[in-house]
């Protein structure tokens, strides 16, 4: 007799729901906890079994999950790559099982797009590039020289690369406008301070900080306190995300600007397993719908903010 939650051989549990194994990045961010917490909820609401496994920033983990998923023969298999490249045979024994696969938040640089059925997730490049226009229009009338440190995101991944090319891009008719220094913090506050210690203590003039996300970001702004000087006046932060504790300092006047990342995909990712697993045709690439703060919108959104 299959145990509870085994598939049976039509596809399904034995109780009859779809089951997906969906391997997470970690718990590196507040923007991936909600994004956890928010698939977590989605899947019962939406009949599905869920199959959980996170993979603690290493990619190695989430290639062991994925072929266990493989093995026990779930109905569709859901990922966030923690970086773009080397999923190549991975995607194809899945593949090779008739097992749908469905990229979510990151995407891969497979060339061969047939190894997953769609991506669903933001569209980074344009996150980087709303926080660098941003910094244009700030900078407006300014002819001296504006110093950008960066904290990129992790090493490889999808948000890292695109949020640093979307930032060069709007700021490079900008001559004045420079990024003096650029580091991984990994996504991860306690990285953030440690980078912006170092970047406080090795660049004299700093005026501007662009984290790609609120938690380095986060721990940036405690690095800038920590060394006299006033987050949000003295240094002007932008980050992405736009969770709860990067909405409080952006209200509070520590943070500039955020261009907002929705972690909320549960629902739509769901809907979409349970198409590919009827064979329905999806949209290869789904956008993620998300907007942008300023200080007195992030007031405004504060008391409604979910995550
Ligand atoms: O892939 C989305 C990014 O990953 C979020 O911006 C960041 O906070 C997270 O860790």
């Amino acid at each position: 007799l299959a145990g509870c939650g085994d598939k049976d051989a039509a596809g399904g549990s034995d109780d009859g729901k779809l089951v997906m194994g969906f391997s997470q990045v970690g718990a590196e961010s507040g923007w991936r906890t909600a994004n956890t917490n928010d698939i977590k909820a989605a899947a019962p609401a939406a009949g599905i079994e869920l199959k959980f496994s996170d993979a603690q920033g290493k990619q190695e983990n989430q290639i062991s999950a994925i072929r266990g998923f493989i093995t026990q023969k779930v109905d569709v298999i859901a990922f966030s790559p923690v970086v773009t490249s080397g999923w190549d045979a991975v995607l194809k024994e899945a593949k090779d099982a008739d097992i749908p696969v469905i990229l979510t938040d990151r995407a891969v640089d497979s060339q061969d797009t047939s190894l997953y059925k769609t991506f669903l997730g933001s569209d980074f490049v344009k996150e980087g590039k709303e926080a660098g226009d941003w910094l244009v229009k700030d900078s407006a009338g300014k002819t001296g020289p504006i110093n950008v440190v960066e904290l990129q995101g992790t090493t490889g991944a999808a948000p890292a690369i695109d949020r640093q090319k979307g930032f060069a891009d709007a700021i490079a008719a900008n001559p004045n406008i420079k990024i003096v220094k650029s580091q991984t913090g990994d996504f991860k506050r306690a990285d953030g301070k440690t980078v912006m210690e170092q970047f406080l203590q090795s660049t004299p003039k700093i005026d501007v900080l662009y984290a790609h996300n609120d938690d380095m970001g986060l721990g940036a702004i405690e690095a800038i306190e920590a060394a006299g000087k006033v987050p949000g006046k003295d240094i002007k932060i932008i980050t992405v995300d736009a969770v709860k504790d990067g909405m409080t300092a952006l209200a509070a006047g520590k943070i500039n600007y955020i261009v907002e990342c929705s972690p909320l995909l549960g629902t739509q990712l769901m809907e979409l397993a349970k198409k590919v697993h009827a064979g329905e045709s999806v949209e290869q690439r789904i956008l993620t719908q998300e907007t942008t703060f300023t200080q007195e919108q992030a007031k405004a959104a504060l008391p409604d903010r979910k995550y």
